[in-house]
């Protein structure tokens, strides 16, 4: 008989995120917590549809005149909305024609495009990610085919940033090299580069020949939109070529519409088209050309003024929300006996804390409590709120205490 051919098709290992909330769907017990995957929820522990998002749909909904297809690069008035969320509105950049940038299918999708666009041009580059970095990069990257490799980043003693090891490996990583940084928010840890570290870092950069490419996820998660965006204008304003990768799936929430973009700094603007011409046919070969509706729906919001200030105060309020949410998880837990000093938490930026919880108690925390936290320690704090928050402290203190 005729055998399949997928018959020696071995089964993947599910995925280190999207794989926890796989089993999270699947589990009956009424107190579970997802605490793994990076998404924000309400107070009520819902992931909120933005009220400008709402709005802005509504006003898409009236005005949409067509289903034809969008350009390869994507929705104009998006692209150049991005461009001065990214560099700032009226930054010579912006007008000097030296940086394009491309809607992209979340920041995953800027990711891909941006590595399939380097493996292209640079196929002996080496990858360099931080030590953690979020999981999904190393795969990435390699999927691309490139070697990947990791940089000192976090110092577990200190739960902080190991930034002179950072800067010993960075000076002399070789020349041809891709550079992979979190512009802020650093996934998985959410300890950051301090303005000061980020110079340092940045005047390194401009006297060698590295690729940088910035992952920036989480634009106004830890000071707001506009200081969030402090490495990048830092990079761009510095003289620097690199990339960047954006989304829109936090801050706008808008997980499933998948709105990214990706953007080159480039030395001029006859670079910037060649550029241009080139992250084109990747695109082509990748999705052809991308969804029209959650670029048109931030489009319409970062274009209108009212809608704009509207959503700049949404983005607010969550980020207060998460900071409240790391107050009340340290201070529950120091409540409940545990003598461990999680205070650490309250320093950590965005979405995450690096816990420190090690394999096994995050093992535990499932299996006993149907507690979902990522294997690296990393937990949601923006999944957490004052009806979950002690469920959540007592499932760790009964396990690190047993
Ligand atoms: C996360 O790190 O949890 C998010 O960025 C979602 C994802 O795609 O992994």
């Amino acid at each position: 008989m005729k055998q399949s051919p997928f018959a020696k098709v071995e089964a993947a290992p599910p995925d280190p995120i999207l794989g926890l909330t796989e089993a999270f769907n699947a589990d009956k017990n009424p107190n579970k917590v997802n605490l793994g995957v990076g998404v924000y929820q309400d107070e009520n522990g819902r992931v909120p549809v933005l009220a400008t998002v709402r709005e802005a749909e509504r006003r898409w909904y009236e005005k949409e005149d067509s289903k034809s297809y969008l350009p390869i690069d994507g929705v104009p008035g998006y692209n150049k909305a991005v461009k001065e969320l990214l560099f700032g509105a009226g930054a010579e950049i912006v007008n000097s024609g030296r940086v394009i940038t491309v809607q992209a299918l979340g920041g995953t999708g800027a990711l891909r495009v941006g590595a399939d666009f380097l493996r292209r041009f640079f196929p002996e580059a080496k990858v360099w990610i931080s030590n953690p970095s979020w999981e999904n990069h190393r795969a990435l990257f390699e999927a691309a085919g490139f070697e990947v490799t990791t940089y000192p980043y976090y110092d577990a003693a200190t739960h902080g940033l190991d930034f002179s090891a950072m800067f010993e490996c960075v000076k002399n990583i070789p020349d041809g090299d891709v550079l992979l940084l979190h512009a802020s928010c650093h996934n998985p840890t959410g300890v950051d580069l301090s303005e000061e570290q980020w110079h340092e870092l940045a005047d390194v950069l401009a006297n060698k020949q590295i690729i940088p490419f910035l992952d920036f996820a989480y634009q106004g998660f830890y000071r707001g939109i506009e200081e969030d965006a402090y490495a990048v204008r830092l990079f761009a304003n510095k003289g620097l070529q690199f990339l960047v990768a954006s989304s829109f799936s936090k801050n706008f929430s808008l997980y499933r519409e998948r709105v990214g973009a990706l953007s080159f700094v480039t030395a001029d603007e006859e670079e910037a088209k060649r550029v241009l011409s080139q992250v084109k046919r990747v695109i082509r070969t990748n999705w052809s050309n991308p969804p029209s509706h959650g670029a048109q729906v931030v489009a319409l919001v970062l274009n209108d003024q009212e809608l704009r200030a509207e959503w700049v105060e949404e983005v607010a309020q969550m980020r207060d929300r998460i900071r409240k949410m790391r107050h009340l998880f340290v201070t529950k837990l120091r409540e409940k006996g545990i003598d461990r000093d999680f205070g650490f938490i309250e320093r950590q930026n965005g979405m995450f804390s690096f816990s420190g919880l090690d394999a096994q108690t995050v093992e535990r925390l499932r299996s006993e409590f149907s507690l979902y936290i990522v294997r690296s320690g990393r937990i949601c704090v923006a999944a957490m709120n004052e009806k979950n928050i002690d469920y959540i402290c007592d499932a760790i203190a009964t396990v690190l205490k047993g």
